[in-house]
């Protein structure tokens, strides 16, 4: 029925979503209000027919989708949905929705910075000026270049394609790898370990998940060789951590970019005390404009689906119709 209402469920908060729906005449479960979150959610679980989905509040598995008989649409946050079990949903009949398309242009200004920053040692560079070494001690040590180097980058999707376009702008050849070549003028590279050895800096940005965990294990980092950069904008889980702490040290690789870790938002130590590392809080999309676009897109798919218009970036896993 057109112009429906349903009882939503949230695990996080996220005050435009639940303003969002709630304007529009929906009931918003906050589990994480509740004094007892299980209690909680035996109640509301009956009527409940949404989720809205944020990263970083557990995992939607098939433990936690099963507790919503009526549950018809998970409407997750990002444009990354590996905490979700889509094909689980899928095969159950739960649409599960991202948030593409909205984050390209955020997320590649973010690798383009985090690269520049760790290519030429911006942050340490300000650091050193803070702590009033340059009247003492002179200039900052020179750094390596941009000007050297040719870009592998993992993953051509959408935000792969803007990334791509700002290193092209810069003057930087840029080469790829995915699974299956795609609508580029760039050479594809169906293995990763050749590309890797043909490379010096390679900025990962593909899906994280079963599929691509440990891509980047320690035979793509010695391929990158000691000069190469590595720039991960993507999953922390498509890194072997411990193999790139190791390789970190004992020079392996020249040095890292990384807005991504496997244990978010826990870094291991060992990563902190490196001086050839810079190291992001997974802000990718954080500015004020990206984020309230994503905000906005995960309301509206809950808001489209119950009038009858479907979902609007429904992700590939789950090709469900509105009943
Ligand atoms: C978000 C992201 O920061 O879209 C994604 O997949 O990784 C980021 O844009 C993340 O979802 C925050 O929880």
């Amino acid at each position: 029925m057109p112009g429906e209402k349903a009882d939503v469920v949230m695990f996080g908060p996220k005050p435009i979503i639940e303003q969002a729906l709630e304007k529009a005449g929906f009931t918003v479960h906050r589990v994480f209000a509740a004094a007892d979150p299980d209690t909680f959610i035996d109640r509301v679980a009956p009527t409940v027919r949404a989720i809205a989905a944020v990263a970083g509040h557990g995992p939607v598995d098939s433990a936690i989708m099963s507790r919503f008989p009526k549950l018809e649409i998970v409407s997750s946050f990002g444009v990354g949905y590996d905490h979700i079990d889509a094909k689980w949903a899928g095969q159950h009949g739960v649409i599960v929705t991202n948030t593409p398309d909205v984050l390209n242009e955020e997320v590649a200004d973010t690798a383009i910075g985090l690269t520049l920053c760790t290519v030429r040692h911006l942050p340490q560079a300000e650091r050193y000026l803070r702590a009033g070494h340059w009247p003492k001690h002179g200039d900052y040590q020179l750094t390596p270049s941009l000007r050297d180097r040719t870009v592998g980058i993992v993953g051509m999707g959408r935000i792969g394609k803007a990334i791509a376009r700002r290193f092209d702008a810069m003057r930087v050849p840029v080469v790829y790898h995915s699974r299956r070549p795609t609508d580029v003028p760039y050479r594809h590279y169906p293995n990763i370990l050749d590309m890797a050895r043909d490379v010096n800096l390679m900025v990962v940005i593909t899906p994280g998940g079963a599929a691509t965990k440990n891509l980047i294990n320690a035979d793509v980092l010695k391929a990158l060789g000691p000069e190469g950069i590595l720039i991960n904008v993507a999953r922390g889980s498509v890194v072997d951590e411990q193999a790139l702490m190791k390789a970190l040290k004992d020079k392996t690789i020249l040095a890292a970019g990384l807005d991504v870790f496997v244990n978010e938002p826990q870094v291991p130590q060992e990563l902190m005390e490196l001086d050839n590392v810079v190291l992001l809080p997974h802000v990718g999309s954080a500015s004020h404009a990206t984020r309230r676009a994503m905000d906005e897109l995960v309301a509206n798919n809950i808001i489209s689906w119950f009038s009858g218009k479907g979902a609007l970036t429904p992700v590939p896993e789950t090709p469900v119709k509105k009943p």
